[in-house]
């Protein structure tokens, strides 16, 4: 008796195969990571539908659908008001949709969703993120300088990002060594500019010592980077294989003592100098 159950339940999951065999397979979308405002956007949407017929390509931003294609309706395409989105209908169609003049608040996930007709009405979706971004223009600054400083004073700085959006993340360094300790970092509210862009402020606080002297000088260096979430977005997306973009700018801080003797108690500020480094290669090259 048992063995007849087992039959007829292997039967019953050979036939969902096969009909799914022949339904909708997959949906994947291709979106922009970045963008910049005033830029258009190109998001398509490929999918396969085996022996299906299409019904519907829906897409949403942030889970609100602002255009829908259906090839059985007159017009076959609408779309709805969400902020921030604004679909050019000419150039938008069952695979792909073209936004115009994207902004800051165009960033966000974008969602495409395939259905099929009866008798399947199978149905499958596929998401990516797309944020759209100011880079800075200026240099991180270091200020609080003095001219003169002695083995045991407290250097007390500030590194203030350029303006961009979203906010820059600061890291400092004191020969090449990130600076983590939280009580040697004061953090500031980031501040907002007109036009709605913003500076980000880190504070460095920390004893002058001998150890700081490696060959005679140290190097105190200011790293401002945009897009702290761009690593989980990478491993998340399997969708496009993008470079990695690295956007950073550094402000550059060398102390060298005033002799080789690291117990000297004299310390110069020979140089103050900006350093910039630019490293964000290819990114505006996506969809182009
Ligand atoms: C650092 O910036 C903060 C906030 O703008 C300010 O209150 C503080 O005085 C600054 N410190 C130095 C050393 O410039």
């Amino acid at each position: 008796m048992k063995v007849h159950w087992l039959f007829l339940l292997i039967g019953v999951l050979q036939g969902v195969n096969s009909i799914k065999e022949n339904n909708l397979k997959w949906v994947r979308v291709n979106v922009p990571q970045y963008r910049v405002p005033g830029e258009t956007a190109l998001l398509q949407c490929e999918y396969n539908l085996g022996n299906d017929k299409l019904y519907s390509v829906k897409w949403y931003k942030d889970h609100e659908e602002f255009y829908r294609f259906v090839p059985k309706f007159k017009p076959q395409t609408s779309s709805f008001k969400v902020e921030g989105v604004h679909v050019d209908m000419y150039k938008s169609d069952s695979k792909k949709v073209v936004l115009h003049s994207v902004n800051w608040k165009t960033s966000g996930t974008y969602k495409c969703e395939v259905s099929a007709e009866a008798p399947s009405f199978a149905s499958a979706q596929s998401e990516a993120k797309m944020e759209v971004i100011t880079l800075p223009h200026e240099d991180p600054v270091i200020k609080g300088v003095k001219d003169q400083y002695n083995i045991g004073d407290e250097i007390v700085l500030n590194c203030t990002s350029g303006r961009s959006r979203p906010a820059s993340i600061l890291h400092w360094y004191i020969n090449e060594q990130q600076i983590q300790k939280p009580e040697a970092l004061i953090e500031y509210p980031i501040e907002t500019h007109p036009k709605g862009l913003v500076t980000s402020t880190l504070g460095l606080k920390f004893h002058l010592s001998n150890r700081h002297f490696l060959g005679g000088s140290m190097r105190v260096k200011c790293v401002a980077s945009i897009l702290p979430t761009l690593f989980g977005d990478e491993r998340e997306s399997d969708v496009q294989s993008l470079p990695i973009m690295r956007d950073m700018r550094e402000a550059l801080l060398l102390v060298r003592s005033s002799s080789s003797h690291h117990t000297d108690p004299m310390v110069y500020i020979l140089l103050l100098g900006i350093f910039l480094s630019f490293v964000f290669p290819n990114i505006y090259r996506v969809n182009s």
